[in-house]
């Protein structure tokens, strides 16, 4: 099965995200795998008017929130469903564009520069760092933020996920990769888990020197 194929299958099984958070807002960004929990889009820093790429953009709707933010955003996403489901959801929203490509290959071929880049459990955690972050790095305007989570490191560095292979690194780990490829800033955290759970969240926030 391509890799294309294996995530429409994980798409056609995934739930939609409801149409309200416990606040009641109808767009949010949720960086954890946990409803209603861990830091919001101030990660980010301001999106006004900013360009914001989402690498494994999903149904869309965390990209969909900084749109409302005043961002123009695109979302990547190598699963066709993913792609057809985003753009029915999210029709009404002006700036925001869906395209059905695997990371790389929509990286190596854009001539776009993007002022921030993100991926929430998307193609930073499942494509080869020394691959993905130079060519995020190339497509990133100089001072622009990468930010991007995942589940916390295990004992693996690569380990086989639902439909792809993860790429697993700590925090110190992370710090190394980013400086190497052309970052700088580098802020690596563990979110911590919401009561009554174990698992917390790897969040990673840097800038493009
Ligand atoms: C676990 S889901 C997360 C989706 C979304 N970011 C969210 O938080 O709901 C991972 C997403 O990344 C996409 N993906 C995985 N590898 C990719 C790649 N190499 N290029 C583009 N998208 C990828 C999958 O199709 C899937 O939609």
């Amino acid at each position: 099965m391509s890799l294309a194929e294996s995530w429409n299958k994980y798409a056609v099984g995934s739930k939609p995200r409801r149409a309200a958070n416990a606040k009641g807002e109808t767009t949010w960004l949720n960086w954890t795998q946990y409803a209603d929990h861990g830091p919001n889009e101030s990660v980010l820093g301001s999106v006004e008017g900013r360009r914001v790429l989402e690498l494994g953009s999903g149904s869309g709707s965390n990209l969909a929130h900084l749109v409302t933010l005043g961002a123009t955003g695109l979302g990547v996403d190598v699963a066709p469903a993913r792609e057809t489901v985003a753009k029915k959801r999210w029709a009404g929203l002006a700036g925001l564009e869906f395209r059905t490509a695997e990371a790389t290959a929509f990286l190596s071929e854009t001539g776009e520069t993007f002022d921030v880049v993100l991926s929430i459990f998307g193609a930073v955690w499942f494509v080869d760092p020394h691959t993905l972050l130079p060519l995020i790095r190339s497509r990133l305007a100089s001072g622009g933020t990468l930010a991007f989570s995942h589940l916390p490191a295990e004992s693996q560095d690569v380990k086989p996920g639902k439909a792809g292979l993860r790429h697993n690194h700590s925090l110190d780990a992370w710090e190394i990769l980013l400086t190497s490829h052309g970052f700088a800033a580098v802020s690596a955290s563990l979110v911590d888990p919401p009561q009554g759970e174990t698992v917390g969240t790897m969040l990673v926030r840097a800038v493009a020197r």
